[in-house]
């Protein structure tokens, strides 16, 4: 745990170089939609060298974007990263580069609910089939790779419910039945550093930089860091999209990985002790941390990531009425309600058994209590236990 030292060094220099910092610290911020050329023989070179750090147009990117492009291959060890608006957009350009019609997509069947939309719709649309798989299906995902299955999409943990899968055993069995399969993660809890999915022989290692990346709950984007085997197809189907985010957003993300390494140890270290917090009281059933026994997969998390953020959930022992969960939930001081997480703050969100079944149709274990999903954030720990507590005690 908390093993990314090596990566400090990384957080703070990463990405800056003197062509973009010119003079300052931090990289300049180049608006531009047209980038204009001297001669005849620039343009060439520009255009030659479009997607190789030269400037050719503002939808190529300016030193903005390249500055935190070559920051985030640095931080994750790939060869190219593209950006996009958001992270939805990041996801769903990564599967859109690589199906056709015909094609299939395995799915965890615990993605991000959005995720799985788009598969559900956009995906159908255009004649690529979806199957989901249990995230803990280990060895058994082989049954399901088909002649024509093109991506093996993966999140860990999983979105809400927590499970982590065995990446290593998932990444082996594709690759030997399929080696050409092209597998993406979406790895925005962990920040994209505490678990080095290229490392793992995952293609593409896609983060909601609108999370931990940013930090501070304030701009949308989205991030692919792909290795050499996917980058130009990625790069250049993304391109052909139309996908681009401004500088200012490129810019702020950039600022954000300066803290990065303090803040996702810090988001451990606080969100442990709630969790264990969490653990001990009576109306709790279960806490779904992956740095706990009680989290399905915890031996994998415990073998494969370098350390935790601060989002996990919790299953009540109780499911609670309408009138219940909305004295406890809105009623908290420090806790807010939120969709979106990754920043300093601490966020609360419910959700109850039926909605969970319904968004994990490939999952069996089933959940009786209501699900709470926290955020823990960057206050005091004792502050955000007393605030918690009170919440229960208003249960009672
Ligand atoms: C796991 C995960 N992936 C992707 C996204 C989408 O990110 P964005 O809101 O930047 O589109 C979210 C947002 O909540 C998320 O939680």
């Amino acid at each position: 745990m908390s093993n990314f030292s090596q990566l400090e060094t990384k957080f703070v220099h990463a990405g800056r170089k003197s062509r973009y910092t010119q003079g300052s610290v931090n990289p300049v911020v180049q608006r531009a939609s047209s980038l204009v050329f001297d001669s005849v023989a620039q343009k060439k070179n520009a255009t030659r060298n479009r997607y190789k750090g030269e400037l050719f147009y503002g939808r190529r990117g300016t030193l903005t974007h390249f500055a935190l492009q070559d920051a985030m291959c640095e931080l994750e060890g790939g060869t190219g990263c593209y950006l996009y608006p958001c992270g939805a957009a990041a996801v769903t350009n990564s599967i859109l580069a690589f199906v056709a019609q015909g094609d299939h997509v395995l799915m965890t069947g615990a993605a991000y609910e959005p995720t799985q939309d788009f598969c559900n719709v956009i995906l159908k649309n255009i004649g690529v089939s979806t199957t989901y798989y249990d995230p803990l299906i280990g060895e058994g995902i082989q049954a399901l790779i088909q002649p024509n299955t093109k991506v093996l999409f993966l999140e860990s943990p999983s979105s809400l419910t927590m499970e982590v899968p065995d990446i290593p055993t998932l990444v082996r069995v594709a690759r030997e039945v399929n080696p050409d399969i092209v597998i993406m993660i979406d790895n925005t809890w962990a920040g994209g550093v505490l678990f080095p999915a290229l490392e793992f022989g995952i293609d593409i290692s896609i983060q909601a930089g609108t999370k931990y990346l940013v930090g501070h709950s304030d701009v949308m984007i989205g991030t692919a860091v792909s290795n050499a085997r996917c980058w130009d197809q990625l790069r250049e189907r993304s391109y052909l999209m139309g996908q681009m985010v401004d500088a200012d957003s490129a810019y702020t993300t950039a600022r954000g990985l300066r803290t990065l390494g303090i803040r996702l140890r810090e988001h451990q270290e606080r969100s442990i002790q709630v969790a264990q917090w969490l653990a001990q009281r009576p109306e709790v059933k279960a806490v779904f941390h992956p740095v706990l026994p009680s989290c399905p997969g915890h031996e994998f998390f415990k073998r494969d990531f370098k350390g935790a953020s601060g989002l996990f959930s919790f299953e009540l022992n109780q499911k609670l009425n309408d009138k219940q969960l909305a004295h406890f939930l809105d009623h908290f001081e420090l806790f807010t309600m939120a969709y979106s997480w990754g920043g300093f703050e601490s966020l609360i969100l419910a959700n109850q058994p039926e909605e969970i079944t319904r968004i994990r149709s490939a999952i069996e274990r089933k959940l009786n209590g209501t699900l709470i999903r926290i955020h823990v954030g960057l206050e005091a720990v004792e502050d955000l236990i007393a605030d918690l507590e009170k919440g229960f005690e208003r249960l009672k």
